[in-house]
């Protein structure tokens, strides 16, 4: 293994509360690079090159590992490594989530909570790259110009504060802006109520996370007035049922890197730290604020 994130499903597979749990005992880690040592006779792979797990419960917080070929992605050795670390979770979600559930074109847009988690960044650059316009939620914090600046700079057209959501002002923005006819959701609770409201007339709400452990409450009017679809995604079920024919898999990874390479897609905000000091990684990857992922480098 060369390099591996810490993401919030990696914590919950280790706390015992994710829908899928490895037998014990288990490595943590379900994304990360590596590079291909040695291989055996009939493996196509070869020495030198870079691969990614294939689907969940790799567990990439480690070394090395001796595995079988079916279990690896190849991915190029021309994009930078942070990127391939993080790019079998994350990026794939935000492409799914932006193109299996409503067919946008260029100016439609798209509203989004969390949008400063490693999918949000993702959403907004994939989301540029398709000239869909986004409105980004973020929570309230101290340097709040700061995340909103950086957020910007990867293509974000309007970043919110949940409590701005709830003001008269954003009939304004959607004088300027078509109502979002796709919400993603990672937190739950109020945030998701008050982006909900926004959604346009039979729009969909996907949920993808639930960052604030409260369940979504959807009002009615949504439901009755405005035909609003309420749907859900999980890539790790996605992956599941594109295991046996991976033409989908591999296109996505082609376009996924494609735009790496066209300097559209980057790593999520990171700090890397050595595999040994992988204590003060899991506890930064838990606080709230930080705006960075952990990446374990071996
Ligand atoms: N369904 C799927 O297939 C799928 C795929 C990938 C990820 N996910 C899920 O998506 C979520 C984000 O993953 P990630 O890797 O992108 O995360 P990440 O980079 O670690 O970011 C976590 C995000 O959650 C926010 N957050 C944390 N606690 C919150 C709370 N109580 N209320 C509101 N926001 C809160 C953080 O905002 P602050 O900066 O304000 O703390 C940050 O934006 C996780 O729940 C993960 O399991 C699901």
């Amino acid at each position: 293994m060369l390099a591996a994130p810490i993401n919030p499903s990696d914590i919950n597979m280790v706390q015992g509360t994710y829908a899928i749990l490895p037998d014990l005992p288990a490595v943590g880690g379900n994304e990360g690079v590596g590079e291909v040592l040695e291989v055996g006779s009939h493996v196509t792979l070869k020495p030198g090159d870079w691969v990614i797990p294939a689907g969940v419960k790799f567990g990439t917080w480690r070394t090395e590992a001796v595995v079988s070929e079916e279990t690896l992605v190849k991915v190029p050795r021309d994009i930078p490594l942070l990127c391939a670390a993080t790019l079998s979770v994350n990026p794939c979600t935000a492409y799914r989530m932006l193109h299996d559930f409503e067919t946008l074109k260029p100016g439609d847009s798209i509203i989004q909570n969390a949008a400063n988690s490693g999918v949000g960044q993702a959403v907004i650059q994939l989301a540029a790259a398709l000239g869909f316009r986004t409105i980004n939620v973020v929570r309230d914090r101290p340097n709040l110009q700061e995340l909103v600046d950086r957020l910007k700079a990867l293509g974000a057209d309007h970043v919110l504060t949940e409590e701005m959501l709830r003001r008269p002002e954003m009939k304004d923005l959607f004088k300027r802006v078509p109502r979002p006819r796709l919400a993603l959701n990672c937190v739950g609770g109020k945030s998701t109520t008050e982006m909900l409201r926004h959604l346009a007339f039979a729009g969909t709400m996907v949920t993808y996370g639930g960052m604030a452990k409260q369940p979504v409450t959807v009002p009615v009017s949504s439901l009755i007035f405005k035909d609003i679809k309420v749907r859900g995604f999980w890539m790790s079920q996605w992956k599941q049922d594109h295991d046996q024919n991976r033409e989908d898999l591999n296109q996505m990874f082609l376009d996924l890197c494609a735009l790496i390479r066209a300097g559209k897609l980057s790593a999520p905000f990171c700090s890397e730290v050595p595999l040994e000091d992988y204590k003060v990684a899991v506890e930064s990857s838990m606080k709230p604020f930080v705006s960075a992922k952990q990446i374990l480098i071996m």
